[in-house]
């Protein structure tokens, strides 16, 4: 997917150094093997040390992304955008855990955030996934149609604020009644992975 900018929502603080170059297309792709280094180092800039000391990390350790959802946006070739999603298990039932998202500071409030998360959840869908979590700023999520009121019944293995614990219905009723602990979940490669990681 490429997401062009419209260019009259740029300020002059949003600009990058290179503001000249600025009108070229942002690119939401699959991450690469080879983007490790640059996204731990966008992710330290966004979250700092403590990242790893996060409950959700519980989840993320020593496992892999789930199937198609390492996305990153580029500029360039400047990794200026991550998104992760991981297999759970919420309760009885599979979900996705979606984070980090982080947008480097150079690059913020011109979309590519919300591009990242649109991305994440269209591809969530295709691959059939019924639910997606997170663990965030509520006044961000909210507007993709996240709520807190969705986990009321989940619990995570760690402390977290109700209010930031945050799930996300792709299928209508996919967390009603969800009870129990989230855990880290093992899932079958999605059957469009492929496909999807052809087209992006
Ligand atoms: C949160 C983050 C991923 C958003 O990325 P982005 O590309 O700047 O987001 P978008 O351009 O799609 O959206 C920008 C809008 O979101 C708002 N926004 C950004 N972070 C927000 C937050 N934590 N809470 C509420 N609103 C937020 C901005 O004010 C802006 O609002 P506007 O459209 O009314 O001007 C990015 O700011 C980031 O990496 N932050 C550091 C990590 C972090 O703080 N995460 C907090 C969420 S867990």
């Amino acid at each position: 997917m490429t997401l062009m900018f419209d260019p009259t929502r740029l300020s002059a603080c949003a600009l990058p150094p290179d503001a000249s170059a600025r009108l070229r297309p942002i690119v939401i792709e699959n991450e690469r093997p080879a983007d490790g280094p640059a996204r731990e180092a966008l992710l330290d800039e966004a979250f700092g040390e403590e990242r790893f000391a996060k409950t959700c990390q519980r989840l993320r350790d020593g496992r892999a992304t789930a199937e198609g959802l390492a996305l990153v946006a580029r500029d360039g070739e400047a990794l200026v955008g991550t998104l992760c999603c991981w297999n759970v298990t919420a309760g009885d039932r599979p979900a996705l855990l979606l984070g980090p998202v982080a947008v480097a500071r150079s690059h913020r409030s011109i979309g590519i955030g919300s591009a990242l998360m649109r991305e994440a959840l269209l591809r969530a869908a295709a691959c059939g996934h019924k639910a997606v979590l997170l663990v965030g700023d509520a006044p961000y999520y909210c507007r993709f149609g996240f709520a807190a009121s969705l986990t009321r019944g989940l619990d995570l293995p760690g402390p977290v604020e109700r209010a930031r614990f945050l799930g996300f219905e792709i299928t209508p009723g996919a967390l009603k009644d969800s009870k129990g602990m989230v855990t880290a979940a093992d899932v079958p490669a999605c059957k469009r992975a492929s496909s999807l990681r052809r087209a992006a």
